[in-house]
């Protein structure tokens, strides 16, 4: 893979050029802690060489034409950090059990302090998550980013769009109104008429063969525990394989006129614009 030059580094870490015999100047409050918080930063970089792994994933090469369609994967994971942090709060107040699930998601929204907002942020932010992962997946379809050598990036992705549905799906119970009650029956039926797998899928989400107390339990360790934790690392995994392949172009650029010899350039390269696909920087 083609290294690129080292990016400057911010003004703020460059060292002050010093004269010989030139007194220290007295630093301001605001430059003592920004002295402060980079000798802090130094101290775990000597330890960790961390800022390499951060150079490698932000200083990267982008091919030439790529637009606001690009950002929705970003746009996906932001609506995912999201429901992520709303859902920690809302876990400090909701009670999985059947007597008093309906009345703590009452007293979330009518008497905690801004705690309408973040259900609120919570209930909206699962939609727009939704839709913001098949608008991404259009988006990588489309610009045929699923060909070679992407196609386990795309494999990950529809195991992301599984896991972000079945969020969506356990999420939906656990107000445990009539509505999602019911919804919930229907949708665990549904799945079981599945072929194969579909009875026993049924029978673990409803934790047995009868819809009971146990099952909001189960769907409320689905929703908070299991899944978020498959989708961050699964998260973890398609960014990198994102950040080793490269973009790729918009299909309206054409590829770079090069000379025969190097359309025989190993997958690194031609992940990275050097042929193909027309990814070119
Ligand atoms: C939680 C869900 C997801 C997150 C957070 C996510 C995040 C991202 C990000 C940040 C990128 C790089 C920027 C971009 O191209 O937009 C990306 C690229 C990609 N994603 Fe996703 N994604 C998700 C779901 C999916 C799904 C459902 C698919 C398809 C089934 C998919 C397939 C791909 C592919 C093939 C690329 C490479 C695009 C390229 O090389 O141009 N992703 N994803």
């Amino acid at each position: 893979m083609p290294r690129l030059p080292a990016p400057p580094l911010p003004k703020v870490l460059q060292p002050k050029p010093k004269r010989p015999g030139q007194v220290p100047e007295k630093l301001s409050p605001t430059e003592t802690a920004i002295e402060g918080a980079v000798t802090v930063v130094d101290w775990i970089d000597e330890r960790t060489s961390l800022s390499g792994g951060l150079r490698w994933m932000l200083f990267r090469k982008v091919p030439k034409g790529i637009n606001w369609f690009y950002t929705l994967g970003s746009a996906t994971m932001f609506a995912f950090l999201s429901q992520a942090v709303t859902g920690v709060f809302l876990a400090m107040y909701y009670k999985p059990d059947p007597d008093s699930a309906y009345s703590s998601i009452q007293n979330i929204t009518e008497e905690l302090t801004l705690g309408w907002l973040v259900r609120g942020m919570h209930k909206w932010g699962s939609t727009v998550m939704v839709v913001l992962i098949f608008l991404h997946m259009a988006r990588t379809f489309f610009f045929g980013a699923y060909k070679y050598p992407r196609e386990l990036n795309w494999i990950i992705g529809v195991v992301l769009l599984i896991l972000t549905m079945t969020m969506s799906f356990t999420g939906y119970l656990l107000p445990f109104d009539q509505r999602s009650y019911w919804a919930t029956i229907v949708g665990v039926n549904i799945n079981g008429t599945g072929p194969l797998v579909g009875p026993y899928l049924s029978d673990f989400l409803r934790a047995g063969p009868e819809f009971g107390a146990t099952t909001l339990s189960r769907f409320y360790a689905i929703h908070m525990l299991l899944i978020p934790g498959a989708i961050i690392a699964l998260i973890g995994a398609h960014l990198y394989l994102v950040v080793k392949l490269g973009t790729t172009a918009p299909p309206w650029m054409r590829a770079d006129r090069k000379p025969k010899e190097s359309r025989s350039e190993p997958v690194d390269a031609i992940a990275n614009g050097a042929g193909g696909n027309g990814s070119a920087p």
